[in-house]
């Protein structure tokens, strides 16, 4: 059972914690939003409605989704003075950079979200970040290629929105195709929360301090960055274009991910948690073909991704590690096909992931009555050990 893991009373806190967020049960593929599983939110792929859910404990009713709904449309725009951030940095700057930076940026420019005291300021907070989000996502790719800002468009949803920042340009404004809006939000719901992954415990520490949202956050998008975790849905798509520009082929890299003396691991497969296959990736997958199929495309890292998948799970080496596809296997595949370039995945995901984090921030602080994180280690150095002056050193 994920969530309820014993304290040890003798340790004080050693690092695990006791959430009513998110439920995985890892052996039979189960992952549950504050109970509500990914069938019943598949089939009203709602976004916004899944914040709430996790952030508050429950689905919205009608007068907290209108007023939050309305407050992600009026924040949406940037102070004029963040313009200034973006154009500090270099062109080729790492998107989760730009985006670490700026959202810690953001507190500096909302003073007023630093204390956030009870579940009306945390609401108003979290709306700010939510709809921000997306355009300092969108910021950051429009300024990569040099071409001028979309400001926020509040005729448009949340994707839509997003997607016209990204993508509109001057002459002609991005044309909103609801199949890839459903698309979207789906992706960024399977993203939404998955307990204590790496990114999440991050910012649970970090807020443990008493660090503010902001502050928290931006730890969290650190965190997520490395491509052992977020990153990873840029390496699955890296490592397809490998096989499908013909450097190897889809056997000689399964072998390459099982030789223990080569780095290379098959991006997108395995999980700490599932030792039978990530519901996540099951979903994602009829999204990538289903979208493809409605776009009348066809992309072959699909059908590499595939038969990667078929090789790896009649592979005793696979099998008997207990690998599967996670949430990274397909993600990129539809990404790529709504146009989002491969440097700008794992902003997506810190996109999707960030009600969650503001969910384990705002557990945390009602739960911890001001205790720290302190995880305990075990030393494993030398007890004692003499000063030598530098003279007589090596
Ligand atoms: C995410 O925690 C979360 O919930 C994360 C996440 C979320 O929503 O927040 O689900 C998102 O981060 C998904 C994971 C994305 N990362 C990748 O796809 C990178 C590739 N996967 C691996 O690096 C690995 O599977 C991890 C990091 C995901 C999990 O690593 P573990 O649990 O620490 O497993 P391990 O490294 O101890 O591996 C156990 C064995 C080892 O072999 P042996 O020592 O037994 O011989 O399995 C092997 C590993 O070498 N192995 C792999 C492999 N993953 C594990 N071998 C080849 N390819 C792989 N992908």
């Amino acid at each position: 059972q994920t969530g309820l893991i014993a304290f040890d009373p003798g340790l004080g806190n050693t690092g695990s914690c006791e959430s009513a967020i998110t439920f995985i049960d890892g052996e039979k593929g189960i992952l549950r939003y504050r109970g509500i599983s990914l069938d019943a939110l598949q089939n009203h792929p709602n976004f916004v409605e899944v914040a709430l859910l996790l952030m508050f404990g429950k689905l919205p009713g009608k007068a907290q989704y209108q007023r939050f709904s309305t407050s992600l449309t009026n924040n949406a725009n940037l102070d004029e003075d963040m313009k200034h951030h973006f154009a500090g940095f270099p062109r080729s700057a790492p998107p989760m950079a730009v985006l670490s930076a700026m959202i810690s940026t953001l507190s500096c420019f909302h003073p007023e979200f630093l204390e956030l005291e009870d579940a009306t300021q945390v609401e108003r907070a979290a709306a700010r970040l939510i709809s921000k989000v997306r355009t300092l996502a969108a910021y950051a790719y429009r300024r990569s290629l040099g071409l001028p800002y979309n400001y926020p468009d509040p005729t448009l949803p949340y994707v839509s929105n997003f997607l016209h920042m990204m993508f509109s340009e001057p002459y002609r404004q991005y044309s909103i195709d609801e199949d890839v809006v459903a698309a979207l939000n789906m992706v960024l719901i399977l993203h939404a929360d998955h307990e204590q992954n790496c990114s999440t415990s991050t910012v649970r520490m970090v807020g443990s301090s008493g660090a503010n949202l902001f502050a928290s956050c931006a730890a969290g998008v650190s965190a997520l960055w490395g491509p052992l975790h977020g990153g990873a849905n840029m390496a699955v798509i890296e490592m397809l274009e490998a096989i499908h520009k013909g450097n190897m082929t889809a056997q000689e890299y399964v072998a390459l991910a099982k030789d223990r003396d080569s780095p290379v691991r098959l991006m997108g497969f395995g999980h700490r948690v599932y030792r039978n296959f990530d519901p996540r990736a099951t979903i994602l997958r009829e999204v990538s073909e289903k979208l493809l199929q409605r776009m009348g495309r066809k992309d072959p890292l699909l059908s590499i991704a595939r038969k990667l998948e078929e090789i790896a799970l009649q592979d005793s080496y696979f099998i008997d590690r207990k690998l599967y596809p996670n949430v990274d296997f397909y993600s990129g595949i539809i990404l790529r096909a709504i146009g989002i370039p491969t440097n700008m995945f794992t902003v997506i995901f810190a996109i999707g992931r960030l009600p969650g984090w503001i969910a384990h921030w705002y557990e945390q602080k009602r739960q911890s009555d001001g205790k720290i994180w302190r995880p305990r280690q075990v030393y494993a150095g030398n007890r004692q050990s003499a000063y030598t002056a530098r003279t007589e050193r090596g």
